[in-house]
């Protein structure tokens, strides 16, 4: 018998019956949410927060506020300037993501530390950040993640990181480029090339050497994709559900070319643990310079989580100390009062390079490079969401005072850079740049710059001392700083912050 055919804008019945179903099935399941959520907000006494945005419907004119602060460079005062009309603590819906944003210290150490077990990274920004690190540290969850931290965390100790003689070629180097007639320089360009040529002789055990020869095809093509990859990664990440929608071919090829290179030096480590395997390698040889790469195949030659684990690192260790200078110097060149009262201490010192002590001991670097970390967090907006029903302890209610539910699936989004402004916590001074109010200061969870609980940063320490370092050899070398840009800072925002108009100064050499 011939099929019946089938009318315009009819269904087969057998159809018709699926989609009930599944309708159905859908309105159950999504009916035994709401019991589950309603009686363990019941339980632990939660409210819902006072406020929820909603632009457009679904939220998507949310999703477009956002995205178009971003592309005008004003993306973290649009989540600032969010706080400061719905609350400390607020709920949001973007399409099918119900996010609830918070600036509230408690509420962040609860995510990151006493209920770390209760959050993720989330499937959005591990997946947006798959194709160029695959399974590392930065892009995993669960014991995953927990198997990364524990390859890595043991090459960061103390004797590594405190070895001041890892980043003086690379400052020597950084200095031999800043011009000698006061002419302008953007010290952004150079601090992000010298960062780079740290973190890849750390990393590989070779510098890509962007600082000595920027005309490198090698070094410089590598930068490159690096930035275009990362580029792609943050947009994906902005993305979130409509990711899918990122097509673009640059980014694709950049991917693969910086994947291809860093295989080139994993082959060598590979090569080397096989031969330290045969006894063919010396261990007090390979004992004089520390190779990442290399301490990291004494535990796995696996090629692919080498390669990943590699960029992760390289990822979350370059911009980001980069950033840490260029913005200090964006800040000291337009307070000369900064830069005179910090170089006075670092004139004690009597032109000797610093030892990792007498970084510690000046009180007054720190305090500079804590006021930056709090006005312009290098990673200043950041989430988490939640694999299971769980609660934050403040944000609920007409005060915000009482806990609040977080479902399973929903975000927890939390801007370090508007937290790190409340006035409440700072003073009234918060927006102010003020080094010293760190003689006194103890935010707690209110000051996060790298993060806490199991996931804080693990190259803290590596950072500061290569940022400190930097800022006092070039104290030791030039006695002036001026700012040769009137415009004032305005945020260059991919996965970190930098400047959009880079640090463009001119230095005066120690004459004599
Ligand atoms: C001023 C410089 C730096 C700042 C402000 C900074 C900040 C941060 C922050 C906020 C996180 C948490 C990100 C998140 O969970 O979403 C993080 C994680 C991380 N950072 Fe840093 N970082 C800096 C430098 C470095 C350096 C130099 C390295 C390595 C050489 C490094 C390695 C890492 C790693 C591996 C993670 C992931 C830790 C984990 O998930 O277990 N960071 N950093």
């Amino acid at each position: 018998m011939a099929p019946r055919p089938l009318l315009p804008g009819h269904l087969p019945s057998s159809a018709v019956l699926l989609i009930s179903a599944t309708v159905l099935a859908l309105l159950v399941w999504k009916g035994i949410q709401v019991i589950r959520g309603w009686q363990y907000s019941r339980k632990h006494g939660c409210k819902p927060p006072l406020n929820t945005m909603t632009h457009g419907p679904l939220g998507v004119g949310t999703i477009n506020k956002m995205m178009s602060a971003s592309k005008e460079h004003r993306f973290l005062e649009l989540i600032r300037g969010w706080h400061q009309t719905y609350g400390f603590t607020f709920g949001s819906r973007m399409l099918n993501r119900q996010a609830v944003f918070t600036i509230e210290p408690r509420n962040v150490q609860t995510i990151l530390a006493l209920k770390f077990k209760d959050f993720e990274l989330g499937y959005y920004r591990n997946k947006a950040m798959r194709p160029l690190l695959g399974y590392g540290i930065f892009s995993t969850d669960g014991s995953k993640w927990e198997h990364s931290r524990a390859l890595i965390r043991p090459n960061f100790n103390r004797s590594q990181v405190h070895d001041i003689n890892v980043y003086e070629a690379h400052v020597k180097a950084l200095i031999d480029k800043i011009p000698r007639d006061e002419s302008t320089v953007d010290m952004q360009d150079l601090f992000f090339r010298m960062t780079l040529d740290s973190a890849t002789e750390f990393l590989f055990g070779e510098s890509v050497n962007s600082l000595k020869d920027a005309t490198s095809a090698s070094s410089a093509s590598f930068a490159q994709d690096f930035n275009t990859a990362q580029t792609g990664l943050s947009q994906r990440s902005r993305l979130g559900p409509l990711m899918g929608l990122h097509r673009d071919t640059n980014f694709t090829k950049s991917v693969v070319n910086a994947r291809a290179y860093v295989d080139r030096f994993v082959q060598k480590g590979i090569e080397y643990r096989r031969a330290l395997d045969n006894g063919t390698v010396k261990f007090d040889e390979l004992d004089q310079q520390y190779v990442f790469l290399y301490e990291l195949s004494k535990q796995t030659v696996d090629k692919t989580e080498l390669t990943d684990q590699l960029l992760n690192i390289l990822l979350a260790g370059r911009d980001t100390t980069a950033s840490l200078l260029s913005i200090t110097f964006f800040v000291m060149a337009r307070r000369p009062d900064i830069w005179h009262k910090l170089r006075q201490e670092v004139l004690k010192l009597d032109g000797q390079k610093p030892s990792f002590q007498d970084l510690k001991s000046i009180s007054y670097l720190t305090y500079v490079l804590n006021e930056t970390l709090r006005l312009y967090p290098v990673v200043p907006f950041n989430g988490r969401m939640a694999n299971k029903d769980t609660h934050l302890p403040v944000g609920g209610g007409p005060e915000g005072k009482d806990p609040i539910h977080i479902s399973k699936g929903q975000e927890v989004m939390y801007s370090v850079y508007a937290m790190h402004r409340r006035k409440d916590i700072f003073g009234p001074d918060a927006d102010e740049y003020r080094p010293e109010r760190w003689e006194k200061l103890k935010p707690g969870w209110a000051y996060i710059p790298f993060n806490g609980g199991p996931r804080i940063c693990i190259g803290q320490q590596f950072a500061l001392t290569e940022a400190g370092y930097s800022i006092v050899r070039i104290m030791q070398e030039f006695e002036s700083l001026e700012s040769r840009d009137s415009r004032p800072f305005e945020e260059a925002l991919t996965l970190t912050l930098a400047s959009l108009h880079g640090a463009k100064v001119g230095l005066t050499p120690v004459r004599g």
